[in-house]
């Protein structure tokens, strides 16, 4: 909104100096208006030959008439008004300021400047009689008041067109603002990708009924995204079932690493979210082993085994919700010396989920009789401790190792007793 404000700004500034000019020199050609000030008649010797009883009358006795006359005359001309014979004389005049030049004196018709400095315009008018003789000439003299540039009206125009522009703007920023809020939300969007439910960026809580509604339907679609989301897991975990049971030796292998993994997303105080991931991961990690397309659909047709981390992850990226697991399961064979595959991460650039998968993961191999011969808890244990810090994560080993003994002196216990509470 500020840049609109500054790009409309010269603009405006310039139409309201156009606008009070126009204003103000209208104002000034009203007041140079001006009445027409003396008259003189100057009547020509044509008049005698033509009315000689007007001649005898304007210099006998019937001057009384046409002084009464002229005296009419000028006041409902409101001007001051003359009449000469042909040699210049004056018959009659009314209303005349001496001191003032008459319009005979001036120039030829135009404007002329008195010695006083003020602007006089001259107009001369011949009088023709129907024949046409001329008989005679009107001179008219007006005065033009000098009208200087009107700076108050001026000012005054300014200033309204400002005030006036200023409440324009001001209601387009009102009647913009929720438009500009809904702008920042999306722009929010744009930047962080999906549509995720969160704390609304700010000035948005100002967005009234729209900020509303939009929250109401960004929950909708999250609440549909969580529910396939959902529907997903359950599909992949009666694949993955389906699998552990038309695979050798791998019934409730997937089960059992979820069950180990919790133990140290446990020890490590995972939320519960992060908990879901790695559970999520631990039951479906190996589902990257179904080959896609195949006639077969439980895996007989094997898909080369460094590939299924990667398929495996693919089938979950796809949703916003499940791609920690995704991530985890990606990266679930990754050594801790950068050895594994399939992108030969190590150390801490491994996912801890994944970190913690690969532990699982190897101790129930050992565990199960997968080559014939199952090792005991400490055996399998004794067994890994060689490879840790080279396939494991040393930290997290050693707390699993805790946990494994902890769990197994328990269990341990427990039969013992009830051993004993049976004899
Ligand atoms: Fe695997
Ligand atoms: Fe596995």
């Amino acid at each position: 909104m500020e840049r609109l404000w500054i790009r409309l700004l010269p603009f405006l500034v310039l139409l309201g100096l156009c606008e009070a000019f126009l204003v103000a020199d209208r104002e000034r050609e009203e007041r140079s208006r001006s009445e027409v000030g003396r008259l003189e008649i100057h009547l020509g010797d044509a008049l005698r030959a033509w009315r000689p009883e007007l001649t005898q009358r304007a210099s006998g006795k019937g001057k009384e008439a046409l002084e009464a006359l002229v005296t009419n005359l000028s006041r409902s001309l409101r001007a001051g008004l003359e009449v000469r014979d042909a040699r210049g004389r004056i018959l009659a005049a009314h209303g005349l300021d001496r001191d003032e030049p008459a319009a005979s004196e001036l120039p030829e018709s135009g404007v002329s400047r008195t010695e006083k400095g003020r602007t006089l315009v001259v107009v001369r008018q011949p009088l023709l009689t129907s024949g046409p003789a001329r008989i005679g000439e009107v001179r008219a003299t007006a005065e033009v008041e000098e009208a200087g540039f009107p700076w108050e009206t001026w000012s005054f125009v300014l200033l309204i067109q400002v005030f006036g522009i200023g409440i324009v703007l001001f209601a387009v920023t009102l009647a913009l603002r929720p438009l500009s809020v809904l702008g920042a939300w999306f722009r929010r969007l744009g930047v962080e990708g999906a549509f995720r439910v969160g704390s609304p960026p700010p000035g948005i809580a100002e967005g009234g009924r729209l900020e509303a509604d939009l929250r109401r339907g960004l929950e909708a679609m999250r609440g549909r995204e969580l529910a396939v989301e959902e529907s997903f897991v359950e599909v992949a975990l009666c694949l993955a079932r389906e699998h552990e049971f038309h695979t050798d030796g791998e019934t409730g292998h997937a089960q059992r690493v979820r069950r180990y993994a919790s133990w140290l997303a446990e020890r490590l105080r995972f939320d519960p979210e992060k908990r879901d991931e790695l559970e999520v991961a631990a039951l479906c990690h190996d589902l990257g082993r179904i080959p896609p397309d195949s006639g077969s659909p439980w895996g007989r047709e094997s898909i080369r085994e460094e590939r299924h981390p990667e398929e495996g992850a693919r089938y979950f990226q796809a949703l916003q919700g499940l791609q920690g697991a995704a991530e985890i399961i990606r990266h679930h064979h990754e050594n801790f010396d950068g050895t594994g595959y399939p992108h030969r991460l190590s150390g801490e650039e491994i996912p801890v989920g994944a970190r913690i998968l690969r532990i699982a993961d190897a101790f129930d191999r050992l565990r199960a009789e997968v080559a014939g011969a199952a090792l005991e808890a400490g055996e399998a244990l004794e067994a890994m401790e060689e490879d840790a810090g080279r396939i494991f994560d040393p930290e997290l080993f050693a707390l699993f190792k805790e946990e494994v003994l902890l769990r197994e002196s328990d269990r341990k216990r427990v039969t013992l007793e009830s051993a004993k509470s049976e004899d």
